[in-house]
């Protein structure tokens, strides 16, 4: 008999590309998730119209209605405990999570940064690596800690920073990856496919995952 599909909890403040991605790739046959519950701080977010368009169950939580940090991640946990979810994929989610939330929540929260960490952490990974002079960028899909992108790595890919790439063109390459890179990193997790001896994410045997922190997939 298949495994029950992992309950995924997605939480987002924008527009929502990684988000549909990651609906897409749940309506896979053998994808083991399903995205049970979509979260957004931001109630005008895009994001939302692409969880309802999809019929995914959608909270609300607008972090300015809430008193201080803790009580919107209590909020969070609730909603998150109300729909029985198992894995948090965070898509463009621009609030941190405490620690305390980390702790109670208890399962596996991933988060997917637009550059190769530890290079470029923090909110404007795309443009510092263009200020840089990076010739190579790209997306990381980690585990979260308590730290601004600091937690173990589980898959990245690279794409090339090209001459006259602006901030949006390079964006624009970077999410492209991205879009692969997240749903391949999310099977990985629901499949129970990855084992973390501190900083290091070891992947299972499947010939497709193997050496997907060390170059792009597909
Ligand atoms: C992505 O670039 C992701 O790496 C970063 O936020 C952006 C979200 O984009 N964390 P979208 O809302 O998924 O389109």
């Amino acid at each position: 008999m298949a495994a029950p599909l992992k309950r995924v909890g997605v939480l987002v403040s924008g527009s929502g590309t990684n988000l549909q991605a990651l609906i897409d790739a749940a309506r896979e046959a053998d994808y083991p998730a399903e995205i049970s519950l979509v979260i957004s701080n931001v109630p005008t977010a895009r994001a939302l119209q692409r969880a309802q368009d999809a019929g995914i169950p959608i909270a609300v939580l607008p972090h300015g209605d809430f008193p201080e940090r803790a009580a919107f991640d209590r909020a969070l946990l609730e909603a998150l405990r109300r729909h029985r979810v198992e894995v948090v994929c965070l898509a463009g989610f621009m609030r941190i999570l405490g620690k305390d939330f980390l702790a109670a929540f208890g399962g596996p929260v991933l988060n997917i940064h637009p550059a190769l960490l530890p290079s470029f952490p923090g909110m404007h990974a795309v443009r510092q690596a263009l200020a840089y002079g990076a010739k190579i960028s790209g997306c990381t899909v980690h585990l979260v800690d308590e730290g601004t992108d600091t937690g173990p790595v589980i898959a990245q890919a690279a794409v090339p920073v090209l001459d006259g790439d602006d901030e949006a063109s390079l964006a624009a390459r970077i999410h492209a990856e991205e879009h692969r890179l997240y749903p391949l990193a999310l099977r990985l997790v629901a499949e129970g496919r990855i084992s973390v001896q501190g900083r290091l994410v070891k992947a299972g045997a499947e010939p497709a995952c193997q050496g997907l922190s060390l170059r792009n997939p597909g």
